[in-house]
């Protein structure tokens, strides 16, 4: 990305509810929205990178701060029901029942767009346009106040991992973007889970904050998509076990095949590589937890000798095994919503020690744990060791 592009004077709320200067900050701030700028400010998943999802020129902003590829459409945000109809044609019963449930939260809804209502950048050309509406009270009301529905993709530099705090917004987009809110840490800690409407009920095209089984309670038929569970499935290193062959790379075929996108994925995003750490990491997948933990180690002892400086991303049951530079862990592998929140903070911190070797454990893809691996799988480049 071109640095001359670092040009903006980016200006700063601190936003707390409770206080009484919330109100005219938060009128500042919406401003920027409604004047065609671009704002980032926190939600219950990850902060967002906003604008005026009416005005090309304003979403264009938000591709250029990014860096973002011009193909993948972005997630329009509303603060109430009547901003709905302006923007979508009528849909099924069964996204009216999942609104109810899950509205607001982290449900991203697509829907046919009303020819004209949004920019076609923001549904880069579909005739379809992901819709939700976030449970964050600053949020809610930064929309409301911008008068206008928000395009909002989160605000890191495209490939980046996710912001969970402000600061991260600063380190990626401090002089390429309007303003910055900060509320605190979000909540969730991973996106939204992208559903689209399929026979009979849903298909999940984005793995997020409301699980499959969540999603099975208010429609009979989910499925995951096609696409995505092969993204998740392929890739593993074939001869996983000499620890010392854990620093050559994939053979071209698994590679390629896990690299590339699966045919015609039906959510562009899921074809970008994401959420990635600067150093090489690899996942490693195992049924037996010791056997993990060893083939970790020996291969960590392996990467130091090299000269490498290593990283661990494990969970509290054995993150006090591992010898390294720095280890990092997620909460309990019981607890995932703990590794959702902390997952992309944890992915910058790598990059803040220098790390240039990182290891992860994998964690069960149950519950929100299908959201955390698919994210892990990402920012891996889809290195998966499987012992
Ligand atoms: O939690 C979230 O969803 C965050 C916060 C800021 O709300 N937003 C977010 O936006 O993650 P973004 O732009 O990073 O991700 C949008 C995802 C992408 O995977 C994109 O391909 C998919 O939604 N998407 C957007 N419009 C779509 C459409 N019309 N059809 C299918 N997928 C779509
Ligand atoms: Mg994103």
């Amino acid at each position: 990305m071109n640095e001359a592009y670092r040009v903006k004077q980016t200006k700063h709320w601190f936003i707390d509810l409770d206080r009484a200067d919330s109100e005219q900050k938060l009128k500042e701030a919406a401003r920027i929205i409604a004047d065609g700028g671009t704002l980032a400010f926190p939600t219950e998943t990850v902060y967002g990178l906003g604008a005026d999802a009416r005005n090309t020129q304003a979403v264009e902003r938000i591709f250029e701060a990014k860096g973002r590829p011009s193909d993948n459409p972005l997630i329009v945000h509303i603060s109430e029901m009547s901003q709905l109809d302006e923007i979508v044609l009528p849909y099924a019963d069964d996204a009216k029942r999942l609104m109810e449930r899950f509205w607001p939260g982290p449900l991203t809804i697509v829907l046919p767009v009303r020819p004209g209502a949004i920019s076609p950048r923001v549904t880069a050309g579909l005739p379809t346009v992901a819709v939700r509406m976030p449970a964050h009270d600053i949020a809610l009301r930064l929309i409301a106040a911008s008068g206008c529905p928000v395009a909002a993709p989160s605000a890191n530099r495209s490939g980046r991992p996710s912001p969970t705090l402000a600061e991260h917004v600063r380190e990626d987009l401090e002089g390429r973007i309007d303003g910055i809110v900060d509320g605190g840490p979000t909540g969730v800690g991973v996106e939204s889970t992208v559903v689209e409407l399929a026979p009979g009920g849903v298909n999940v095209l984005r793995p997020g904050g409301v699980t499959p089984a969540q999603l099975q309670s208010i429609v009979t038929k989910v499925t995951i998509d096609p696409g995505l569970d092969r993204a998740m499935n392929i890739a593993v290193q074939p001869d996983a076990s000499a620890p010392a062959g854990a620093d050559a790379e994939l053979p071209a075929a698994a590679h390629s095949a896990a690299g590339e996108s699966p045919a015609a994925p039906r959510s562009p995003g899921m074809k970008y590589a994401h959420y990635a750490p600067r150093g090489v990491m690899r996942i490693v997948r195992g049924a037996a937890p010791e056997q993990v933990t060893a083939w970790i180690q020996a291969a960590l002892d392996a990467a130091m000798q090299r000269g490498e400086r290593c990283g661990v991303l494990a969970f509290d049951e054995h993150a006090t095994a591992y010898r390294a530079d720095l280890v990092v862990s997620c909460g309990s592998v019981h607890a995932l919503e703990e590794a959702a929140q902390r997952l992309y903070a944890a992915l910058r911190s790598f990059d803040e020690q220098g790390i240039t070797y990182i290891l992860a454990e994998a964690c069960p893809e149950d519950g929100l744990g299908l959201a955390v691996m698919n994210r892990l799988i990402k920012a891996a480049g889809h290195r998966v060791v499987q012992l």
